[in-house]
């Protein structure tokens, strides 16, 4: 049985409502989050323009939760020094979207940050193979990027299996996040084929229930979920 409390929810602030983002961000952190998730994107590398870091340096200002910055950009390596500055902690890049990842990995480590790598759907973890060792956190993309509330993508379940798998086979500890979709149907399926931090966006922050009530429904929904 999975053990709730070896499971986080990364609440993503793409589905907060901006004209009052520090109280909802407050909310996320009464309600038990011990970290979020800002999106960044670029309109080139997904087609939708979000948030840079002066999104992030404000967050900053109002909680001393662990920020992700996860940059859905091109050339991620440009701006990582900006959301470093601007006091992000795990700085997430897109296998997809830096020509040199180990380098740009190594920027960001060098700069104090953890490092993640996302992969988007159909995108081969074997090309992570060689990276693997050195980050702290991959992202399993379970949507194409760009959006909140699109569908999840259940394919994506046998791929977070052999991730799994295949960080166990090396002896490999990077934390298994999972990204888009989720929601209480979804939650104990990703939990059980290995992801241990959730991002959830528009699970948590939605018109039907406050946001302690969403975030209790995520956890109630992967309470007592066994391994596979
Ligand atoms: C990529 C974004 C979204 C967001 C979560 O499109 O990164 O996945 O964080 O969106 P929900 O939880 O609403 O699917």
């Amino acid at each position: 049985m999975i053990d709730p409390a070896t499971v986080e929810i990364c609440p993503s602030i793409l589905s907060a409502d901006f004209t009052r983002l520090g109280e909802q961000v407050r909310e996320v952190a009464a309600a038990g989050a011990r970290r979020l998730q800002i999106d960044v994107m670029d309109g080139t590398f997904v087609p939708n323009i979000t948030m840079g870091a002066g999104i992030a340096e404000a967050v900053r200002r109002v909680t001393p939760l662990l920020i992700e910055a996860h940059l859905m950009i091109v050339r991620p390596e440009l701006h990582i020094p900006d959301f470093a500055k601007a006091g992000a902690d795990l700085i997430i890049v897109h296998q997809e979207a830096t020509l040199h990842l180990h380098r740009t990995v190594e920027q960001i480590k060098g700069l104090g940050k953890q490092a993640g790598v996302a992969l988007n759907p159909a995108t081969s973890l074997s090309t992570l193979e060689e990276i693997l060792e050195y980050v702290d956190l991959v992202l399993i993309m379970t949507v194409n990027p760009g959006f909140g509330g699109q569908a999840f993508i259940a394919s994506m379940l046998p791929k977070l299996r052999r991730l799994r798998a295949m960080l166990d086979a090396r002896g490999l500890t990077p934390l298994i996040e999972v990204d888009g979709g989720i929601s209480p149907q979804t939650a104990p399926l990703v939990v059980a084929a290995g992801a241990r931090v959730l991002v959830a966006g528009s699970a948590v922050y939605t018109p039907k229930q406050p946001v302690a009530a969403a975030m209790a429904a995520l956890r109630a929904s992967y309470d007592g979920v066994a391994t596979v």
